[in-house]
């Protein structure tokens, strides 16, 4: 006998909350979904789902309700519009957003007796709904639990943390991740490019393997990091320093910007001049943030 699937609630029927809400409808969940342009319900509605004429009609259909639309002043618009209806409710906001916008949002669900998960959908719409897809989320670990084969249907679902923010904080640095390491590819590449005609695909091999120390060194690195234990890996700070400084001078020397390796520059030498002559250069992380609240 076939067990009966939990409602859920869609609010936000563009191209990925579209794909969300049909993911459901697929798997059985009797469906409730909401669009500010009610014409964009018109295909789920002929596949089973219920259109809801107000936000606050969608959130009481269900205990889950997933906002997904463009922003967060348009996830507020539609949270303020549900309004105290949401108490009771597990709320799944999987806009896309900062880890500032979801702790506003946690306050303001959970001061009407809502809990609220923040989620970040790692995937395009062609991936949901397959493993495929990572979706991130943070908030009460005991909503998530309960919500968890639901959630799962959407893709590869992990829990990072119970502070709301925190999925989206790990959006934005693996995103930052992305941009850096890009970033650094096509810095290389430039210089290479500045000795003449080079063809950039001779240098693949080269950039691949280099990346890969990167990427195996991963673990290790996280590791001395969580430990704030630096040992001197493939140099120590003292055999960094003039490296870097041949790479300040060259990619200068060719018109490139050294705003960035010149800042790496100095925090070398500053740990130098604490006397960390030993240590390597996973060091620099102790660096790279001000703890909240300010520098006194
Ligand atoms: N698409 C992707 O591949 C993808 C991947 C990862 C994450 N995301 C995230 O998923 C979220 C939705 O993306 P999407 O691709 O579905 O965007 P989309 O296709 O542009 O759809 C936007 C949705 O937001 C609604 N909306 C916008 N302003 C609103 C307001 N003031 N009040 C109520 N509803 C409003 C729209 O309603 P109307 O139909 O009435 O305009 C529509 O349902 C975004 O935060 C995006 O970053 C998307």
């Amino acid at each position: 006998m076939a067990v009966d699937e939990p409602p859920v609630t869609v609010l936000g029927l563009g191209a990925m909350g579209e794909t969300v809400a049909r993911t459901f409808l697929d798997s059985g969940h009797p469906t409730t979904v909401w669009n500010r342009s009610q014409e964009r319900a018109h295909t789920l509605v002929a596949h089973g789902a219920v259109r809801a004429e107000t936000p606050r009609d969608a959130v009481t259909d269900s205990p889950i309700a997933i906002v997904c639309v463009t922003d967060d002043d348009a996830a507020r618009t539609v949270l303020d519009a549900a309004g105290e209806a949401v108490a009771g409710c597990v709320l799944v906001n999987l806009t896309t957003g900062t880890p500032d916008q979801a702790e506003r949002a946690a306050e303001w669900a959970t001061a009407r007796g809502a809990k609220y998960l923040d989620g970040v959908i790692q995937a395009g719409v062609d991936q949901v709904g397959t493993p495929e897809a990572t979706l991130l989320y943070s908030g009460p670990r005991s909503a998530f639990a309960a919500h968890r084969t639901t959630l799962g249907l959407l893709g590869e679902t992990h829990f990072v943390g119970s502070a709301a923010g925190q999925a989206s904080l790990y959006d934005l640095a693996l995103l930052g991740l992305w941009y850096d390491a890009e970033l650094a590819y096509l810095q290389a590449i430039a210089l290479i490019g500045s000795a003449g005609e080079v063809d950039p695909e001779t240098f693949v091999p080269f950039a691949a393997k280099q990346l890969g120390y990167v990427l195996d060194a991963a673990p290790q690195v996280a590791r001395e990091v969580r430990d704030r234990r630096y040992p001197r890996g493939p140099a120590t700070l003292v055999e960094h320093a003039p490296v870097l400084d041949h790479l300040i001078q060259l990619r200068s020397s060719v018109g490139m910007n050294t705003d960035h390796l010149g800042y790496i520059r100095a925090l070398v030498e500053q740990r130098i001049a604490d006397g960390r002559t030993e240590d390597g250069f996973t060091a620099l992380v102790e660096h790279l943030t001000t703890p909240r609240g300010g520098a006194s």
